[in-house]
């Protein structure tokens, strides 16, 4: 079954880590111990290309391929040129010269990997694609070793990365467990409180940390009731957990557990999130950016109280947000009211339709780059629709296209979704300003695009740099034997990414 394929395929990972002086150096380096890289089970996958055809009876077993490990390239290149690896019957093994950080359920069955470089080299780590076992929105890295912790400890600690995880439970910690670098989803936060009534999560100190924040608050509002505590810690913007416990220690890392933020406060802050409190509209913006999130809250004390808190910093009497929400009797607010569903918790502001300012020129240029970084001026919610991968790469495009990736970023970290008129008003002055005003032209503003059409630009932009990064590599791959290996990986991706144009 699955199951066994994984399962098997973790032994022997193991095994190989305890062969491979190299990956048990890297991991002491890490300054892990031998004991708390058995309770994780960590592994190490070797660097050829079909090791696993020497573990597992039939190579082209589809169960391998179903778990994960093995992958089948795009058929219907066989005309175009191809290297021995490859033309090798076309499968290969996914994990290579990767730590192997096994992912369990929670009963202790394997259900994936994640696999970690040795060097500083990108993608950092790759993980299992979603199987029938395994899917990232709904797992938690360290859950089943977290266990005891958690009924030790009393609390769940959330924390963003594989190390952290590994790090945390060596150094005190053992109840932390990670979101597979995903955004905390209803189900990650609906799974936690399954094994403990007091949530922390914490979040590195980076703009992305910030953004993270919201969206586990947002994921947390329907859990929030009355015997549960959940609450959010904040790391100095240099560190992630694994960094901060090894260089303060542990003692100082419970003190930022005991200062965490409790979550009414967190809602308070997100709502007032660039609000002028001191000023009527500002109190106004601050109220209606906080009633789809009180909204999402579960009756209760918390949510009742919170009412009064709302009006209180709002200044207005408790009587007059309840007639203004029309809240009645009855705690829900009208479906009808815009941004107001009970089941979304974003501000009114970043769901409906976007109001934006003219600008004068009239012809937008037409490179995929510039593309991409319209479609996100003017659609700033589908930066969160990329991927990490995607996200680097629009970081790395020429300034000032990068430059300007790197602001956008910036703003929604600061002010979560924005509207592209408020985008427009926050670079007023800006030296990105006619950048901007010559991407985003009368004409854009009138193109109707959805979020595909962002990725679809998107991957262009990969296969551009794919093809370009593939020609540079197969100058100097007869010479070169790192270059050589590179070259077949990239032209793998290369392959893959022209597939899903094609709609493959
Ligand atoms: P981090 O880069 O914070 O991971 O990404 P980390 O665990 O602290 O890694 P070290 O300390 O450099 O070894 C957080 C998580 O995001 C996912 C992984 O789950 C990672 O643990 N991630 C990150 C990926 O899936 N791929 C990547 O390339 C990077
Ligand atoms: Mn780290």
């Amino acid at each position: 079954s699955l199951g066994e394929v994984l399962t098997k395929a973790a032994d022997f990972y193991r095994a190989q880590l305890k062969a491979t002086p190299r990956a048990v150096d890297y991991l002491k380096r890490r300054g892990l111990t031998g004991t708390v890289a058995a309770r994780f089970g960590l592994g190490f996958a070797p660097p050829g290309w079909r090791t696993l055809a020497g573990v597992f009876a039939a190579y082209d077993d589809p169960l391998l391929e179903e778990a994960g490990l093995v992958r089948q390239k795009d058929s219907g290149d066989a005309a175009e040129q191809q290297t021995p690896a490859e033309a090798d019957r076309g499968r290969y093994d996914w994990f290579r010269d990767r730590v192997m950080f096994p992912i369990r359920a929670v009963g202790g069955e394997v259900i994936g990997f994640g696999g970690r470089v040795l060097t500083d080299e990108k993608p950092k780590y790759i993980n299992s694609p979603e199987t029938p076992l395994f899917s990232k929105g709904r797992e938690l890295y360290g859950l089943h070793e977290a266990r005891q912790g958690l009924r030790q400890r009393g609390y769940a600690l959330v924390v963003e990365g594989y190390m952290d995880v590994v790090a945390l439970a060596q150094l005190g910690f053992p109840n932390a467990v990670a979101t597979l670098g995903t955004a905390c989803t209803a189900e990650h936060v609906q799974k936690l409180f399954r094994f403990s009534e007091a949530v922390v999560f914490s979040f590195d100190g980076d703009a992305a940390g910030r953004r993270a924040a919201g969206r586990a608050l947002e994921a947390s509002l329907p859990f929030a009731t009355d015997t549960r505590s959940i609450r959010f810690l904040f790391l100095p913007t240099e560190h992630d957990p694994d960094s901060f416990v090894r260089e303060k220690g542990a003692a100082a890392f419970e003190q930022l557990v005991e200062q965490a933020v409790p979550l009414s406060r967190q809602l308070l802050d997100a709502a007032a999130e660039s609000c002028d409190l001191a000023s009527a509209e500002g109190r106004a913006r601050f109220l209606a950016n906080a009633r789809p999130l009180w909204t999402a809250l579960p009756d209760g004390a918390l949510k009742r109280q919170l009412l009064g808190e709302l009006a209180r910093l709002a200044s207005l009497e408790l009587a007059d947000v309840t007639e203004l929400w029309k809240l009645g009797g009855s705690e829900a607010p009208p479906r009808s009211e815009p941004g107001a569903g009970a089941s979304s918790a974003r501000p009114a502001w970043r769901a409906g339709p976007v109001k934006a300012p003219r600008s004068t020129t009239r012809k937008a240029p037409t490179g995929p780059a510039e593309q991409a970084m319209r479609m996100l001026m003017l659609h700033s919610a589908w930066w969160d629709e990329l991927s990490t991968a995607d996200h680097e790469l629009l970081h790395a495009l020429p300034p000032p296209l990068g430059d300007l990736c790197a602001w956008l970023e910036r703003q929604l970290a600061e002010h979560g979704t924005t509207p592209w008129a408020a985008l427009a008003e926050g670079l007023a002055g800006d030296p990105l300003e006619p950048t901007v005003r010559a991407l985003v032209t009368d004409a854009a503003l009138e193109d109707e695009m959805s979020v595909a059409d962002l990725q679809r630009v998107v991957d262009q932009l990969w296969e551009r740099k794919l093809e370009a990064e593939r020609a540079r590599l197969s100058e100097i791959a007869h010479t070169d034997p790192d270059a050589r290996q590179r070259w077949r990986e990239v032209d793998l991706e290369w392959r893959r990414r022209k597939g899903l144009l094609r709609g493959v």
